[in-house]
Formats: structure tokens, sequence, C-alpha cells
């Protein structure tokens, strides 16, 4: 399906060079020619916060999602996306790791917390932000409808979620974030989970797991996550975790908001040994990396600029390729934002500046969305082979609520029939006992 639009866009680049001239060379031209080829390819963000802002203003975040059609604080809404050309965005489902929040979940992550509730409730957000301004936003959960989405003038909005600390430990919650459209999943935020290892906020955390990267369940995961066809993204996460997913992902995986660890020594960067295993060779899994535009990781800070952010996806491409980058702002996710992508009107600096260093509209065009959307597909394919296999069955090892041998009740007059009854206190394990 993709490879339709793909030939659409390219007859419209062809005909864009012909209009545009190749030889025109003033800074000012690079941004004409930046808007217009934004007019032909969409520019998917793969991370922007925006629905953390709305929870945040209000008391009943849905009032606050009213007035994002004006001028709204942060650095989104609906007239700064469109003066910057935005043509797509993921949505971030999202909760603050637990210590933000106050909350401990214990060494084993089986104290409950808010966090499977929070990340209801933000998805509840997006659903409705985007039913609300549906002359500006459209609901996209492939690269196709995100095509859709451009070409009827929409902004495509995707589901990402961040962190895996808010699916309360259990892959059943996993299988219904698919169903209601989650397209990514971040294997961490800044904490560790039941699942994976984290990189941490910047300074170091103490270790949760051997081997600092995923845990069996982790493992088991990934695996799910190829079969129901949403993105593995190795944001946020240790090194160790990035090897192991790489290598355990039937499907590409994805940093839907990193920058290089050469040019910026921040753990959260992706280094240039795991950058190495990314690609079609022996040994190597298909990918992209979207370049954040956040100052901590871009460096050096203060004073990280639009220029310093193009040299971050320059030095990813000379090491995974042209077609395996694109753009993550993190807009309204951060304290602080570099000069010249302050916000979302901002874009077309960031696609213009690669264009002045000689990046072509068609490698644009792939970096501004393509190249995520051709590995969405490859995503989508790997899932639709994975048809037949079934779910997963495993659960978080640690939990002691299964088998749920106190749902009966107590005393003679229980929920179950006598024979479950029965089985229930002759059962050998029973993990509400251990
Ligand atoms: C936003 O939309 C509402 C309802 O559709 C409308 O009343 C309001 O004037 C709009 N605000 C701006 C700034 O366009
Ligand atoms: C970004 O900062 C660098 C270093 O200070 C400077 O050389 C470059 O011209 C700046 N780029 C822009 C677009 O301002």
């Amino acid at each position: 399906m993709y490879k339709i639009f793909r030939t659409t866009a390219l007859l419209l680049i062809i005909g864009f060079i012909a209009h545009v001239g190749s030889a025109s060379a003033a800074a000012g031209s690079f941004l004409d020619q930046a808007i217009k080829l934004m007019e032909i390819c969409p520019l998917l963000d793969t991370h922007i916060d925006l629905p953390q802002i709305i929870r945040s203003l209000n008391r009943r975040p849905l009032d606050a999602l009213l007035q994002l059609n004006g001028s709204f604080p942060g650095h989104v809404d609906i007239p700064r996306m469109r003066q910057g050309r935005l043509g797509g965005a993921f949505w971030t489902v999202w909760a603050p790791c637990y210590d933000v929040v106050d909350e401990d979940p214990g060494p084993d992550f089986n104290t409950p917390t808010n966090h499977l509730r929070d990340a209801m409730e933000m998805l509840d957000i997006i659903q409705n932000m985007i039913a609300r301004h549906s002359g500006d936003l459209q609901y996209a959960r492939s690269s196709a409808e995100v095509w859709d989405a451009f070409r009827a003038g929409k902004i495509a909005s995707l589901i990402g979620m961040e962190g895996t600390h808010v699916l309360g430990n259990s892959l059943g919650v996993l299988r219904v974030f698919a169903q209601l459209g989650v397209r990514y999943l971040t294997l961490t935020h800044t904490c560790h989970s039941a699942f994976a290892s984290s990189a941490g906020p910047g300074t170091p955390i103490a270790q949760a797991h051997e081997g600092t990267g995923l845990t069996d369940l982790g493992k088991e995961l990934v695996r799910e996550l190829n079969r129901v066809g949403i993105m593995v993204d190795l944001s946020h996460t240790t090194d160790a975790t990035m090897r192991q997913a790489i290598a355990v992902s039937e499907a590409p995986v994805v940093w839907t908001h990193a920058g290089a660890r050469a040019l910026w020594d921040h753990p959260r960067n992706v280094p240039d040994d795991v950058l190495s295993l990314i690609g079609d060779g022996p040994g190597q899994k298909d990918g992209v990396i979207q370049s954040i535009f956040f100052p901590p990781f871009i460096g050096p800070n203060p004073g990280a600029n639009v220029s310093r952010v193009a040299d971050h996806m320059e030095h990813i491409a000379r090491i995974v390729g042209r077609h395996r980058v694109g753009i993550a702002s993190d807009f309204d996710g951060m304290w602080t934002t570099v000069d010249g992508l302050e916000d979302a009107s901002k874009y077309p600096n960031i696609v213009a500046e690669l264009l002045s260093r000689g990046w072509t509209p068609e490698e644009m065009c792939g970096v501004m969305g393509g190249n995520l959307m051709r590995i969405m597909d490859a995503v989508d394919a790997v899932s639709e082979r994975l048809k037949g296999r079934l779910p997963s069955s495993a659960i978080w090892e640690k939990r002691k609520d299964l088998p749920s041998t106190k749902w009966g009740g107590g005393g003679e007059q229980v929920y179950w029939p006598r024979d479950v009854k029965d089985k229930v206190e002759k059962m050998q394990l029973r993990h509400d006992e251990l």
C-alpha cells in the first residue's frame, strides 16, 4: 500500500525539483523549498507530549482540550502545528515514573499504583482531542491512513505509549492497548519495570534486573509486540535492553526520540555500536532512529541549535543510512528547547537545514515520514505473518495474585461451584500463600 503513495510522492518530488530548481542556494530559499516539500510529503513527529499538558492544566482535562484551536500554553497548538506544516504526530500515552508521583511498586513491581488508570485516561484525552478537533486532526493507525489524513488536509494522529511501567506488569493489558490503536511502545521511561531496564533520567539508577536488560517477561513482551504489530521503541532503555530487544525482535525496531551518544554523551542517546546493529546486513535488524530536539541530549546545553540537531541526524545517517533517520521533537515534554526549533511552528527549519546540507528532496521525504512509514509497514507485515501464533500466556513471575485463589470468597457460600472450590483447595501452587 505504502508503495503506491511512495510512487505518487516521487512523481511530485520530481515536479518539485523542476519547479524550485536545484541551483538556488540562499538560506531563505531553503526555507521556501522546505515548506513546499512539506506540502508534498507529510512530516511525522514521533513524539509529542501534548496530552500531558492538557491533563496538567485543568481538573477536568476534557475541558482544557477545547482551547487547542487557539493559543495554548507549551510548544503545541493547532495554529502553530498548521504554521509549522506538521503532517502528523504520535501523541504520547504516558504517566510519570513512580518516584515523580510518590508511588512505590516495591522491589517486585507488585504494589498497585495509579499508572494503568492514568494511561487509560491519557488515551481517552487523545481520542477526545481528535474527535473535538476533527477539522484539523484525523486518527491514523497505518501508513495508508497517514496518507489519507494528509491528502484530506488533516494532521494525522497516531498513538504512541511511553514506558512499560503503566502496563500493570501484564501482557493482557498490552493486548488491549493494541486493540485501542497504540502503535509503538517505549520499553521503559526513566524507571525500570517488570519488563525492562531503563537508562534512567541521566544520572545512574540502581540496577533492577540481572544483566541490566530485559527480563524473561520483557523478552516475551517483545515477541508479543511483534505479533500484535506494535513497534518496539528502544528510546530511554539501557544499552543491554537495546541489544537484547534487537536480538529478540522479529520485526524492525525504532527509537522514537533519541540522539547520537558519540556527539553528546548522555545515557539516553544511542551509542555507535548499537547503531551498527541496525541495517539489512547479516546479524542486523532494520529500524529507524528519530532524532530528538531536547537540548540536554543534543548538547551543548545551553547553546544547542537546529544545526546541532542536524549534526546528530547526519552522524546517525553515516552509520545506518539516510533512509533510517527521522524527526521527533519531544515538544511539551521538556523544559527547554533548541534555538530554531522552539515550538511546533518551527519544523520547516530542520527540513531547510538538511536541504542546505545537500540532502535531496527524496531523502527528505523519507526523513520527514517515509522512513518511519516504511518501518511501520514492515512491522505490520510481520504481524500479518504471525497471525496464526497464539497470544502469549506468560505472566510476571513474581505476581502473587494468580491463580486467583481468593476470588471465590470465604466460608461455605462461595462464588465457585463446589468442584471448583475443591480443586482450588487442593492446588499445589497457591500464589497468595507464597
Ligand atoms: C475554537 O473553536 C471553538 C468551537 O468550535 C470556537 O468557538 C472558537 O472561537 C475557536 N477559537 C479560535 C481561537 O479559533
Ligand atoms: C548553531 O551553533 C553553531 C555553534 O555555535 C554555529 O556555528 C551555527 O552557525 C549555529 N547554527 C544556526 C543555524 O544558528
